[in-house]
């Protein structure tokens, strides 16, 4: 069976300019595309932060490390346990057997580098035919006290364990533009883009307002993936069906990066 990561980015599951705020017929939507090809894929699924995760980062400042207020760290870490339970339920309703798996859990971190993965739990509940449900998560990190783990590079991290050949972005736009669709009427979706595009991409966009980096950091994930021959794809949450298309290896809109 073909392995797959799915991420369902935080500006698609919640309202990002509302604090706290889930979009939940987009959560049933989405729920109700994975669980039409569930039982013929090998999937792992990891969720962004949206207006749960960042805004709780933003107002304690835990992106830079542990928060002066302490019980930041606690509230973040519980509101992102939230967000998850509504995904999770939303999957299991749609009938989805999804098994959640909190990353503070099993990732710590030492500087930019993931230095411990339990990755044991994720491989029991895939072994056993169950999908790990994760997301963009605050972790430990040996040298700043904590950091964010942004859902994105959690993916890769998945990928790599479970031998997928993609990964799958669910965006709030269609993909990857030449510049940013939201500031620009004129801006291009990109359909394909090697390895050795994205490095000049990367380099051509400043860092957008979020603790993880916008787009940068999915570039420079989907980057990291392409390398080890992992295809990273991005479309659009919104879209009809657009996401089950692609899990069925069917035409879709969107960007691949190779
Ligand atoms: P999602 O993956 O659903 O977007 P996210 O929170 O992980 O959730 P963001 O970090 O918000 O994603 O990054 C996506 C946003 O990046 C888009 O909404 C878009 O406004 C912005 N963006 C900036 N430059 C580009 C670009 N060149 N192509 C596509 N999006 C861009
Ligand atoms: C962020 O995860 C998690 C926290 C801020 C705790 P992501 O970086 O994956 O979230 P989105 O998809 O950009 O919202």
């Amino acid at each position: 069976m073909e392995s797959v990561v799915i991420k369902l980015g935080g500006s698609v599951i919640t309202k990002k300019d509302e604090p706290l705020k889930e979009r939940i017929e987009t959560i049933n939507n989405l729920s109700s595309q994975i669980s039409s090809v569930c039982n013929d894929l090998n999937l792992c699924i990891v969720h962004g932060g949206g207006s749960f995760g960042h805004y709780i980062a933003k107002k304690y400042a835990i992106h830079i490390g542990l928060p002066r207020i302490k019980i930041g760290l606690s509230i973040l870490e519980m509101e992102m346990r939230r967000l998850n339970l509504i995904v999770a339920k939303s999957l299991i309703n749609h009938g989805v057997p999804v098994i959640q798996i909190s990353p503070i859990d099993i990732f710590s971190t030492k500087g930019d580098e993931i230095n411990v993965f339990h990755s044991k739990p994720i491989l029991d509940a895939i072994n056993k035919g169950y999908i790990p449900l994760l997301y963009g998560d605050v972790v430990f990190d040996e040298e700043k006290g904590c950091r964010i783990l942004s859902g994105d590079q959690i993916c890769l991290e998945l990928a790599k364990i479970i031998s997928a050949r993609k990964i799958v972005f669910c965006m709030d736009t269609m993909g990857i533009y030449d510049k940013d669709p939201k500031k620009h009427n004129d801006a291009k979706l990109i359909k394909k883009i090697s390895k050795e595009e994205v490095k000049r991409l990367i380099s051509n966009f400043s860092k957008g307002d979020d603790v993880t980096g916008g787009v940068v950091n999915k570039l420079l994930v989907a980057y990291e993936a392409a390398n080890m021959g992992i295809k990273s794809i991005f479309i659009n949450g919104f879209y009809h069906n657009m996401l089950m298309r692609v899990l069925r290896n069917e035409d879709y809109i969107g960007t691949e990066i190779y």
